[in-house]
């Protein structure tokens, strides 16, 4: 079976200001200088703006972290898909563990926010993962597979997406599961994927996240239904995430 190619996605969450744009640009330079897998960075929406500038005519593309589930409204402080879509991104990472756990993000609210996102024309990649505790009781599997049917809507079908896997214990841990563990969840997480939205859904990729780094990345990204990785502390150096890249 051909091999597709690897999606690799930065998520820079809180860290950043100006200073920041020039690891971007060392990472497009490298990046448009030798044809290498599918790769994003997410940096605060406040450097949205500013990155598009830096990564203009590159193959570098541009994401969100977070959108509000409106359009538009009295939501102070929120950032809408549109506003994201108008800053440079065309991605938004959606349900990511930290705001699930921090900011109360159930299933439900995490497929209005996928709508909302898709009628942006942004491309949602939907977080999922299993706490400690979670695993610890044997229910890796119907957690993730669960977070998976709540938190895709309906409209997915026939979109661009993506489903990231993230253990929450091996976020910014320096722990990973093992590779037994990772291809036992990403192959729940395809039936789960191919259950709620038909086979269509076949071909959306599904990325291992948690404690990805230049030494792990290899065997990370070649287990079964690894379609690539969302690298959180390793994607704020261009140096490190380009290692991660090459690796792809
Ligand atoms: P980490 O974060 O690579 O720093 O563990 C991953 C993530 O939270 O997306």
């Amino acid at each position: 079976m051909k091999q597709s190619v690897k999606f690799i996605v930065g998520n820079w969450k809180m860290h950043g200001v100006s200073a920041a744009v020039s690891e971007a640009l060392a990472l497009k330079e490298a990046v448009d200088a030798s044809p290498m897998c599918r790769i994003a960075l997410c940096p605060p929406a406040t450097l949205t703006d500013r990155m598009r500038a830096a990564l203009a005519g590159g193959r570098v593309e541009l994401g969100g972290q977070d959108c509000h589930e409106k359009a538009s409204g009295a939501f102070t402080g929120s950032v809408s898909a549109e506003m994201l879509a108008d800053a440079g991104a065309t991605l938004v990472i959606l349900g990511h563990s930290e705001r699930r756990a921090a900011f109360g993000e159930t299933d439900a609210l995490v497929a209005a926010k996928a709508e909302a996102a898709i009628a942006a024309g942004l491309e949602p990649i939907i977080c999922v993962g299993e706490t400690l505790e979670q695993r610890e009781a044997g229910q890796a599997v119907s957690v993730v597979s669960a977070q998976v049917e709540g938190s895709l809507p309906d409209g997915l079908s026939e979109r661009p997406f993506a489903v990231a896997y993230e253990p929450v214990w091996a976020i910014g841990t320096g722990l990973t599961p093992t590779l037994e563990q990772i291809a036992e969840v990403h192959a729940a997480v395809r039936a789960a994927i191919v259950k709620r939205l038909g086979e269509a859904a076949r071909r959306a990729p599904i990325l291992y996240g948690g404690s990805v780094k230049p030494d792990n990345a290899a065997e990370i990204l070649t287990t079964p239904e690894v379609g690539g990785a969302l690298v959180g502390g390793a994607s704020l150096l261009a140096e490190d995430f380009l290692k991660i890249i090459r690796a792809a």
